[in-house]
């Protein structure tokens, strides 16, 4: 079977390769012709655990990259995998996709029968809209959106929790039957297949990661109280977790979320439920509570020290999670404007390189006075990072436990630490003669 993938950014490159590796012979089309360039030399314009092996491995054999829309003309699937960012009102920007919809109208025949994949993340009533705007076409509309972490998403497309597809009609048997040609691998490795129709498909997405983002907001909400009262948060999330209906995971509180999914698809969902004139409570305070997470913590370091002028902080994380160079509504990148924009210094820190490259770039190419005035240095190495400094603050939830603490001791000005992922181990912190401050604990 031919599939093409129409967008190579995170989720197209992922799906690409994905499908490649599947044994399907794959187009992805971009219009970005240097990323397309890049790919077919096997070169991955991104940082993810285990993909550009795979694309080197699939890359000229089954799996080739272009600009053109050609290809799509033998590919019985298409799938859509164009970016749905964030307009200026909150809602799903989706003039990629719509754009991608008529280059595939002026490219197939209209006899021509196609399944059409939605694979990006969209708001309720996307697919039907696509249907609608393909009216005259043999095509039929899929809705199946990705759940993939970043860090661990090529594990994630091989070991999925589930495989959502919604379809306009269940009656019509011939989509279901492509879409489970397209993911046979995952038949009989215990992998529940979802068959709905589009809006529950589409509400699936928005409900999962707005759920896991309400989980987060939760817990830091708590965390507040906790650090107020005297309790520890860590242990409330323990035996919270050990409740089955709780569960253990996304509990960890902290500074926030970040990324190119929760803080979006979030302000996105809000919007579809004003758009419904429904008033939507509950998630309105999950982005609250995310947004005046970082301010919260940040209150916390300026009443250490009174007066953050001429200090200087190492910040240890840059990246909105571990394993990632992904500096999207990164907690790291806030606090570090924040800290600049009280008139201290910043050292900044992340174990990926590429996280480091962006950071500076993304200054540098914001003319930023933070770098420009030399505000800012982003280092190469984590104790040239901690050298001299007023005082350490934690972003991002990677064990530094492994590093050598009394060697930071030695090289630190003042020894203050700002857990903002709460990973460090307190006792061992406290016994070298660190003050700690968590985040509710
Ligand atoms: C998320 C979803 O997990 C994935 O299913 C979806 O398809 C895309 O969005 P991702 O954005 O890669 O994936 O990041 P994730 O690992 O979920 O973490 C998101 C943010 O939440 C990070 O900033 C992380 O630091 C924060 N987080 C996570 C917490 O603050 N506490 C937790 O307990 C877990």
């Amino acid at each position: 079977m031919k599939i093409s993938v129409i967008g190579t950014g995170y989720v197209g490159i992922i799906q690409a390769v994905g499908l490649a590796e599947f044994g399907f012979e794959v187009v992805g089309i971009d219009i970005d012709e240097s990323k397309v360039k890049a790919l077919n030399s096997g070169e991955c314009p991104l940082y993810e655990e285990g993909l550009e092996e795979l694309l080197k491995k699939h890359v000229n054999k089954n799996l080739t990259f272009t600009t053109s829309y050609e290809p799509i003309k033998d590919s019985e699937v298409i799938f859509l995998c164009v970016g749905t960012p964030q307009d200026k009102d909150g809602n799903a920007d989706l003039r990629f996709l719509f754009s991608a919809v008529e280059k595939i109208k002026e490219t197939i025949d209209k006899e021509d029968y196609k399944v059409i994949v939605i694979k990006s993340t969209v708001p309720v009533g996307t697919n039907r809209k696509v249907k609608e705007l393909l009216r005259g076409y043999n095509v039929d509309v899929v809705s199946n959106p990705e759940f993939l972490r970043e860090g661990i998403a090529v594990y994630d497309f091989f070991n999925p929790e589930r495989i959502i597809l919604g379809f306009e009609s269940l009656d019509k048997k011939k989509p279901i039957e492509i879409m489970k040609k397209v993911y046979n691998y995952f038949e009989g490795k215990n992998v529940p297949f979802v068959i709905t129709n589009w809006e529950t498909a589409e509400l699936i997405k928005y409900a999962s990661n707005a759920f896991l983002a309400t989980k987060i907001s939760f817990i830091n909400e708590i965390a507040k109280l906790a650090d107020k009262v005297g309790a520890d948060i860590k242990n409330i999330s323990y035996a919270m977790g050990l409740d089955p209906r709780i569960g253990n995971k996304f509990l960890n509180a902290g500074i926030g979320y970040g990324g190119s999914c929760f803080p979006k698809d979030v302000k996105a969902l809000i919007k579809q439920f004003e758009n419904n004139n429904i008033e939507p409570i509950l998630i309105k305070a999950t982005d609250r509570v995310n947004e005046e997470q970082i301010k919260w913590f940040f209150e916390k370091i300026k009443n250490y020290y009174g007066n953050l002028n001429g200090k200087t902080f190492a910040i240890l994380g840059l990246a909105f999670k571990p394993n990632t160079d992904d500096l999207r509504e990164s907690r790291a990148i806030k606090l570090i404007d924040m800290v600049l924009d009280s008139g201290a210094i910043v050292k900044g820190f992340d174990y990926v390189e590429k996280a480091r490259e962006n950071t500076t770039n993304m200054y540098k190419l914001n003319k930023s006075k933070a770098f420009y005035g030399y505000n800012l240095y982003v280092l190469d190495d984590l104790y040239e990072t901690v050298k001299d400094v007023d005082g350490i603050i934690i972003t991002v939830e990677y064990d530094f436990n492994k590093e050598d603490w009394e060697k930071i001791a030695n090289l630190v000005k003042e020894k203050v630490v700002f857990d903002g992922r709460n990973v460090l181990d307190v006792k061992k912190i406290k016994k070298l003669g660190f003050k700690y401050y968590g985040v509710g604990r």
